[in-house]
């Protein structure tokens, strides 16, 4: 497999970067103060094309290939974490599970609106008491005539307050396991949705992490994603697609903290000389790009499996195990390369650090990314 990326390809994450860094990187330590939704950014990122990268053409998606998306998706982390994640969910999850197992009603209903970036997408799955065991989750969805009646709290739902649109689980046979449970589109607005508690988070500050409330929320049974208890597979569909995002997202942040560390670096002085010039610093620096190579090339190794319709489960966690531990290490680095300053809000190293806490939990924790990859290697599947 080669990992040349292809003229149009590297013409993209040229144009992402160029707009990251000139419009979306300015705001964002404002935006992590004032915790402001990236409203502008999210505006003009539709307008790019950035909202509907994977959504095919004929939906008013740009039809691109995973590749170009986690390029793109790491240039906007490297600009902002908390507008990255947007994307990333909105991107990964919620239009790519429309795509993959929407009907064509589905499709031309949602799809055109959410790839301009008009209507931004949330994905509902996690539960007070069921995080990394989706499947115990609580929520009901009962037929009756042709609706469902959709019950339950959904929690820890990114752009849950200011998205548009929300993909949500819930169980339409309580007692059928991971079979019993169903997806299904809902709108914003619809009668018994309400949103509720909101989280004040360490990091991500301007991405809303809320609970979701269904409270006889009535849903056409034309807004179910493919058929009655298809909807754990849904959802651990779009997570392995996920998961290749929150790897883009590590990397763009890891790369972020490398830069301001290696400036720092570079020009700071202590006992006569730049403390670039310092060995141990030096082999900190090359460790860093080090571990920043490797999860570029396991990010890019399971998008492109992906591109080219292989199996990419195991690849996709692996890619999300390592990038998020290493972008833990590489803010913790990059902070410590800046002594006192790095501790504080002049520069955007402690910023950094605080954004990339969460990659390591969210999209399925590193223990869950842990499981996944040995059950997949030794195939005897072990639960948690
Ligand atoms: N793709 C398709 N199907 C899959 C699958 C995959 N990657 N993984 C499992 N399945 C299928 C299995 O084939 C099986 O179906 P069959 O019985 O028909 O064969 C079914 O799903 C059940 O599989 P398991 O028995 O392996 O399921 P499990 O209960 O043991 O759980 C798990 C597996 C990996 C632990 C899973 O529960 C998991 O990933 N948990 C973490 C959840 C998670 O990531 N949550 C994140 C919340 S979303 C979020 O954070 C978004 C946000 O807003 C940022």
């Amino acid at each position: 497999m080669s990992f040349q990326l292809s003229e149009e390809q590297l013409m993209i994450q040229a144009m992402v970067r160029e707009f990251a860094r000139k419009e979306v990187a300015v705001t964002a330590a404002e935006r992590d103060q004032t915790k402001a939704f990236p409203k502008t950014n999210l505006k003009k990122m539709g307008e790019l094309g950035l909202m509907g990268m994977m959504v095919p053409v004929e939906y008013g998606g740009e039809g691109a290939d995973t590749v170009s998306y986690v390029l793109a998706l790491s240039e906007i982390a490297y600009a902002c974490a908390a507008t990255a994640v947007v994307m990333s969910v909105h991107n990964s999850i919620t239009c790519e599970s429309i795509v993959k197992f929407g009907s064509e009603d589905l499709k031309q209903r949602f799809l055109p609106k959410m790839a301009t970036g008009k209507w931004i997408g949330a994905f509902a799955l996690t539960e007070p008491h069921a995080g990394s065991d989706p499947v115990r989750q609580n929520a009901t969805a009962v037929k009756d005539g042709d609706t469902y009646v959709i019950n339950g709290t959904k929690r820890f739902i990114t752009s849950g307050k200011n998205g548009h649109l929300v993909i949500v689980t819930a169980k339409t046979d309580p007692d059928a396991g991971h079979k019993g449970i169903s997806a299904f589109v809902v709108k914003k607005g619809t009668k018994g949705l309400s949103v509720g508690h909101e989280e004040d988070k360490m990091g991500l500050r301007a991405s809303d992490t809320v609970d979701l409330l269904f409270e006889d929320c009535r849903v056409p049974a034309a807004n179910m994603l493919g058929a009655p208890g298809d909807g754990f597979k849904i959802a651990m569909t779009g997570l392995d697609g996920g998961r290749i995002g929150i790897a883009a997202q590590s990397l763009g942040v890891a790369t972020a903290a490398f830069d301001a560390a290696l400036k720092y670096a570079k020009g700071r002085e202590q006992f006569g000389q730049k403390i670039s010039k310092f060995q141990g610093l030096r082999w900190t620096i090359a460790d860093m790009a080090t571990e920043i190579e490797a999860a570029r090339l396991l990010m890019l190794n399971a998008a492109a499996l992906k591109d080219h319709g292989k199996k990419f489960t195991q690849q996709a966690s692996m890619a999300k195990l390592f990038a998020s531990e290493m972008v833990n290490r590489i803010t913790g680095k990059a902070l410590q390369m800046h002594g006192g300053y790095g501790f504080t809000k002049d520069y955007p190293v402690e910023r950094f650090y605080r954004d990339a806490r969460v990659f390591t939990i969210y999209e399925g924790t590193s223990e869950i990314q842990r499981i996944v990859i040995s059950n997949n290697i030794l195939k005897d599947k072990r639960k948690p």
